[in-house]
């Protein structure tokens, strides 16, 4: 199905445009102990693209991954009610990284059932998936 008929595809020029400003971001990366330096770019509902990079802590847990300063971020600016139309996630190591499992949970709180995400395969290209396809069953707090 094209763009034109499925109204939440990315076009090739959003897909690329979002993927280069996850990779201009992962410059800023601070990452001294992993030196794997990462980059998220979140394309809003609105439009509006928002933009983070992984920091690390000497206390290594207290590292924040690239798309979860990116969704901190854009709530930041925005507020509350961001809800993400797709991220694209690079690295600058030129190596495969899908989502963890962590960014995987952010990303859905701030989903629709259509959001993208685009993120580094294996075989060298930019793969494509629902948050649903990577969190099929996302924690949902459900206390009355
Ligand atoms: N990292 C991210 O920024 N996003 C992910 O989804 C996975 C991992 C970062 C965390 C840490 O700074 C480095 O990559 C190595 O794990």
């Amino acid at each position: 199905m094209s763009s034109a008929e499925h109204p939440s595809a990315l076009s090739t020029t959003q897909i690329a445009d979002l993927q280069q400003r996850a990779i201009a971001v992962a410059d800023h990366a601070y990452a001294p102990y992993s030196n794997f330096r990462v980059g998220a770019a979140l394309l809003l509902t609105d439009g509006t693209i928002v933009t983070g990079c992984n920091v690390e802590n000497a206390s290594y847990r207290l590292t924040c991954c690239a798309e979860q300063t990116a969704i901190a971020a854009a709530v930041a600016l925005h507020g509350p009610g961001i809800r993400i139309r797709a991220i694209a996630v690079a690295n600058l190591n030129a190596t495969a990284s899908e989502p963890c499992g962590a960014c995987r949970q952010t990303i859905h709180e701030f989903s629709t059932p259509e959001t993208i995400v685009l993120y580094p395969a294996a075989d060298g290209t930019v793969a494509q998936a629902t948050i649903a396809d990577l969190l099929p069953a996302a924690f949902l707090l459900t206390n009355s």
